[in-house]
């Protein structure tokens, strides 16, 4: 039996929605809902068995709807998802999960108590080059995690209702939250941000994250960037990895090169005071990385989440965590830059 779903929001990302989602055999795609009708029956086409809608209620009250896919702007996110729990759907909605961690955390308890799958897209984990970096790092493969260093810049659109951090951030945060073993959290944030062109609100953003094993990453996020670029370094003891998304011949690269630490009791007397660091020239892997579209999995993810009444891998606590750092990144940006503990939020 499919799974009857219906979309909501035929704006720039619901259309992706919709096509993967008409490319998975467990769904079966009814709605489509958009507060202009037009929209949504622009976006499904004449030669169509998905209804477009302008009423989310239709959808809400129709009893063959199983799941809601919801991707419209992020402060509608809390009323529409928690009218969908309440109607007994399951709902898969765009990052950022709700506009607060407060909202977040309701959202996320409701599903719980209701026993439905509440999936948040952070589409970039499910990406073949995000699971392979987990593996790499979940496996111990590249040692210890040092450092982080992720670029996320190009010509973006300067959003109406959010800053760049809000925007472009939680792709980074949620892969940070998705590769990074369980007992590695981030501890401590601050944020530097800047509007050079009188926006409004922050067009680019530095974010450096202090995590619980003692490295140190930072986030680069910008909107006004000529070039694009989209690149992130996963610095460890024994290795390194570099990814570049837009280098589709080299997604990854994993570096046997790097810097080890010569401990000053294990050299003689007469050499302490030399340098104690030593470079590690090794050979460079290219992984081979299958070309799978990230959407076509998160769907494959969220259907099987329902079949099998288990959390998606990334559920509303992976959006919730997402929620924090922003917020208090948010609140370092209002203090000037200021580091804020993570601790401080989650009270
Ligand atoms: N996962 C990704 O990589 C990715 C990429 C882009 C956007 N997004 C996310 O997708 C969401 C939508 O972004 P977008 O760029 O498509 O926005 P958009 O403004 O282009 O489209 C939003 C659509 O939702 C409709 N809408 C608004 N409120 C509604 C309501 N209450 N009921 C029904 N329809 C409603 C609007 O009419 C509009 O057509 C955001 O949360 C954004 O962060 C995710």
């Amino acid at each position: 039996m499919s799974i009857r779903l219906a979309i909501v929001g035929a704006g720039y990302w619901g259309p992706n929605l919709v096509r993967t989602a008409l490319a998975t055999p467990a769904f079966r795609l009814d709605w489509l809902c958009d507060l202009d009708i037009e929209r949504a029956r622009a976006v499904v086409g004449p030669y169509t068995t998905v209804r477009p809608t302008d009423s989310y209620d239709a959808i809400l009250s129709d009893p063959d709807v199983d799941a809601v896919a919801i991707a419209t702007p992020a402060a509608t996110h809390f009323d529409l998802v928690r009218s969908a729990l309440e109607a007994g759907k399951h709902v898969l909605v765009e990052k950022p999960l709700t506009p607060s961690a407060a909202e977040g955390d309701k959202l996320a308890s409701l599903a719980l108590q209701s026993g439905l799958v509440l999936m948040c897209d952070h589409t970039y984990c499910y990406t073949p080059a995000v699971q392979r970096i987990r593996e790499l790092i979940c496996s111990r493969e590249i040692g210890e995690v040092q450092f982080i260093d992720s670029v996320r810049i190009n010509l973006g659109l300067v959003q109406p209702d959010v800053d760049v951090l809000w925007d472009l951030a939680p792709h980074d945060l949620s892969i940070l939250d998705f590769v990074l073993p369980k007992e590695v959290t981030p501890v401590g944030v601050a944020a530097h941000v800047g509007d050079p062109i009188g926006a409004g609100r922050a067009c680019l953003a530095y974010l450096s994250l202090w995590l619980s094993n003692g490295a140190l990453a930072h986030v680069h996020v910008n909107w006004l960037s000529p070039t694009k670029i989209r690149t992130a370094v996963f610095g460890g003891s024994r290795r390194t990895i570099v990814w570049d998304d837009t280098n589709p011949a080299a997604r990854l690269s994993v570096h046997d090169r790097g810097v080890d630490t010569i401990h000053a009791e294990s050299l003689p007397q007469d050499q302490r005071r030399q340098a104690l660091v030593s470079y590690r020239v090794g050979d460079t892997l290219i992984p081979a990385l299958p070309e799978r579209e990230a959407l076509m999995s998160v769907m494959a993810e969220f259907s099987a989440a329902i079949r099998e009444r288990r959390a998606p891998l990334t559920d509303a606590y992976a959006g919730l965590r997402v929620l924090r750092v922003l917020e208090a990144a948010s609140r370092s940006v209002d203090s000037g830059g200021v580091r804020v503990s993570l601790s401080e939020v989650n009270a």
